[in-house]
Parts: structure tokens; sequence; C-alpha cells
């Protein structure tokens, strides 16, 4: 089987289309509403320095190396995996990873429609003005309260929780069913300026609560044992959850951003657009972060109030500041586009398969993938009230206490993801043969980045990866 040319799925209609849509994957759910919670949960500084790290060391490499697999095999990452295999005279067993991803891809969208659908039920909210009550409110802790009652109410619903997750769902489903001009270029092409300005308002906001300087200190004070012990007790995980944060904030290890680079027009240069793609996700988490713990702090909140941190802390920005309600709707109807721009690239590589396969159109296989991950999602939705108390795994200590939500996104987040990063490391850079990676850079003018990217990628982010693993095994303690 030759390679083919260009993809059956169209191409971006311009190097920046790419750098849009890539981007449109990446920032979501994963920088504004994990991103923060998980920083708060793991005690702030160390976390993100160790998140850090392993989006420059392990992350942009292996950024490089999907959108490189993808440009090259110019289809589904099943077929791209399958067709670059042969290519090299290697066995059919590397289309597995096109498969994890796929499987991947399901899980994650069917929590994160879940969570996006609270972003959509936020908007109504705001825009009636419910939060503008707190500025009267006589106390912090009253403020606190009303914010925790509202959030509660919400998740505690299970209807209401479906309703928004099936409007999440079938709008995703009308998106990608529009294909790679149509739909994909066309939602992320406004948002994602619009989205970057309202951080920045939301910065200011925060910049003018008394706590500013406090929230800015926990994100940036390097502190281990926060990282590493909570309420006394060693935590291996720690170290896990920041690089599989990384893995999932930038979209990597499941195939999206290489089947987003199967669209990529050929004379595009790998290294520059993905180093735009990093920087922004970046930046977007720590713009969040930035915003978020002022307000806990300002509020007597508690930085490990964990999934609903995001929205019991930027509801009281909105319900004290200037035309709140007005900057409130705005934003979280910018969420949820993020979310959506986010969603699209979850079931593309499904989608483009199935496409392939020449027995679906691309009508049948969205709508087919979208049902798949609906159905899945109501794990999720019911996790948060009616099966709350259903903790598969609580006779390990470890998962003791957590939910069918909470498996998901471990399993996902923490092992398939950074997994498939090791394989796809280890794929590129000791399977295929050097000369062949090499020319799909030739558009790269710096020879030296080449190099440097190849070693990183040959031995430091896998071992990097392998440490992480076995450190959270506890091979080492
Ligand atoms: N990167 C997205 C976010 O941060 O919200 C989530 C995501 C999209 C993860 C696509 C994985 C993926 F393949």
């Amino acid at each position: 089987m030759s390679l083919p040319k260009t993809s059956i799925h169209g191409e971006w209609s311009s190097r920046l289309a790419f750098i849009l849509a890539a981007t449109g994957s990446a920032v979501g759910l994963g920088n504004i509403w994990k991103f923060p919670y998980m920083t708060g949960e793991y005690g702030g500084g160390a976390f993100v320095i160790v998140y850090l790290l392993c989006i420059a060391l392990i992350g942009l490499p292996i950024m490089m190396a999907e959108v490189m697999l993808g440009k090259r095999g110019r289809s589904s990452p099943i077929n791209t995996m399958q067709a670059l295999a042969q290519e090299t005279g290697r066995s059919q067993i590397w289309q597995l990873l096109g498969w994890s991803g796929v499987i991947a891809g399901f899980l994650i969208l069917s929590f994160y429609s879940v969570i996006a659908g609270w972003a959509l039920a936020y908007v109504p909210r705001l825009a009636s003005g419910m939060f503008t009550v707190v500025s009267d409110l006589p106390t912090a802790n009253a403020v606190a309260d009303f914010v925790d009652t509202q959030f509660n109410a919400l998740v505690g619903d299970p209807l209401r929780l479906l309703a928004w997750h099936t409007a999440f769902i079938i709008v995703t489903i009308t998106m990608v069913a529009g294909g790679v001009q149509g739909g994909l270029e066309r939602a992320v092409r406004w948002m994602m300026p619009a989205l970057f300005i309202l951080l920045l308002v939301l910065v200011g906001y925060a910049m003018s609560t008394p706590k500013f300087m406090d929230g800015v200190h926990f994100m940036f004070n390097i502190d281990f044992d926060k990282l590493l012990y909570s309420k006394g007790e060693f935590r291996y995980d720690g170290i896990l959850a920041a690089m599989g944060q990384a893995f999932f904030s930038l979209s990597l290890g499941m195939g999206s951003i290489m089947v987003y680079g199967a669209y990529l027009p050929k004379q595009a240069s790998i290294a520059q657009t993905t180093t735009a793609v990093v920087v922004a996700d970046t930046l977007v988490a720590i713009l969040a972060g930035l915003i978020i713990f002022p307000i806990v702090f300002s509020n007597g909140l508690q930085p490990d109030a964990g999934v609903g941190l995001v929205f019991k802390t930027l509801p009281i920005a909105f319900g004290q500041m200037p035309f709140g309600s007005f900057f409130g709707t705005v934003f979280f109807v910018l969420l949820a586009l993020a979310a959506w721009s986010s969603a699209i690239s979850l079931i593309e590589p499904a989608v483009a398969w199935l496409v392939e396969t020449g027995k679906f159109t691309r009508l049948s296989a969205t709508i087919g993938c979208g049902l798949a991950a609906w159905l899945v999602g109501l794990a999720t939705v019911f996790s948060f009230n009616i099966w709350s108390d259903i903790k598969p795994l609580s006779q390990f200590a470890s998962f003791e206490d957590k939910t069918l939500f909470d498996l998901i996104d471990y399993l996902t987040t923490n092992i398939m993801l950074p997994l498939g990063g090791l394989f796809i490391a280890i794929f590129v850079a000791w399977i295929m043969k050097r000369q062949i990676v090499s020319d799909e850079f030739k558009s790269s003018p710096n020879r030296l980045g080449f190099q440097v990217w190849y070693f990183l990628l040959r031995y430091l982010t896998p071992l990097g990866i392998g440490l992480v693993f076995l450190n959270t095994i506890g091979v080492f303690s």
C-alpha cells in the first residue's frame, strides 16, 4: 500500500488554519476547568512546575511527532499507523496505537461533553443575573455557600445534566459532519481570539481583588511536599497527574493531533506550527490559574474544591464586577465553544477511519460516534448524583473514593494518553527510518532544532514517561 499524497477528507486552507484548529483542539476545558482544579488539588507551585516541564520536554516533542506522522500518513491514525509500519517493514501491530486512540477519544468525549454541559448550563444562569446577589451577601462564607449550593443543585439533578450533555453532543455532531473546512475551520477562526481577550479582562478583575498576590504565590511557589503529600500521607500520583494533564491539555497520545496533521498542507513547517500551539495552550492555562486562585483566596474558598472549582469561583467575579452578567454570559458561551473545538477533535480520528473504510458517509459516521459517546457519557452524568456511591475499585486504597467518572478520567488522562505518547515517541525515533522522518521536516529551516528534537524524542521523552510511571507504581519508594 503506497502512502496517499493528500487526505481524502480535505485539507486546511492555510498554515494559520491548522494552527487555529490545533489550538482549538488543545485549548478547552483542560485549560480552564481542569488545570486550575488539579493545581488546587495538588498544592500549587510544584504541580505547575512539573506540568510545565512535561509540556516542554515531553509534550512539545510528542506533538511534533504526531503532526509528522499525520502529515506523512495522510489518513486516520489507524490507517496512518498501518501504512507507516508497512513502509518500514514492521508489524501491523502498530495499528493498535490508532485503535487505543479511538477508544481513549470516546471515553474522554463521554465525560468531556457532560462537563461542557455544565458550562452551557451556566450561560442562562449568568444571563439571568443569578449571581449579582453575591455582592449583597454579608460575609465571604455566605458567598461561598451561595455558589456552592447553586453548583450542587445542578450536578445533583440527573435530568438537567442529561439534557445539557445531549445538547452538547448534538452540536458536536453537527460541527464534525461539516467536514474539515466547512465545519471545523469556521468554528475556531474567531473563537480563540475572543476567548483570549475575555481571559485578559478577567485577569484585570483578578488583579483588583485583595488577594491577587496570594493567588500568584500559590501558583508559583514551589513546594514539593504539597505535591507529594496530602494530609500528611504520601501520594504517588502527583507527578503522574501533572504529566497526564500535559497530555490532556495538548490533546496528545490519542491521534487527535495526528489526524489534524494529516490535513496539513504539504509545505507547512511542523516545528513552527506546533510551537505556536503549545505556547498558546500553556498561556491560556496559566491565565486561567491567575484568574481563579486570587478569587479563591479573596473569598475564603478552598483551592482544593475539586471539579466544581471554576463554577464556584468565576460566578463570584461576574457577580461583583461591572457588567458582570454580560461578561459572564459571554465567558461561558466561549468556554462551551472552546470545548466544542476540542470535542470535534476527540471524535475526528474515529470518524476519519469509518469514512476511509468506504462503508460510511461523513454524516453517518459522525452520528454513530456521537451516539456512542453520548451513551458512555451516562456513566458520568450519574456519577454526580444517583450513582455517586458507586466506587467500583473501592478495595484499592488509591482508588477507594473514585466514582465511575473519576475512573474514566484517570484511565484516559493518566494512563492511555501517556502510554499512547510513549509508543508514538518509540515509533518515530526508534522504528521509522531517520531519513524519512528528516524528510518530513524539510520545510523547517533549522537543522539543529531537528537534531535536538530527535534526541529528546529518542531518549529523554520515553525515559521521562517511563520514570513517571515507575515512580507511580512505587518502584522507587
Ligand atoms: N485538549 C483538550 C482540553 O484541554 O480541553 C481536551 C482533549 C482534546 C484531550 C483532544 C485529548 C484530545 F485528544
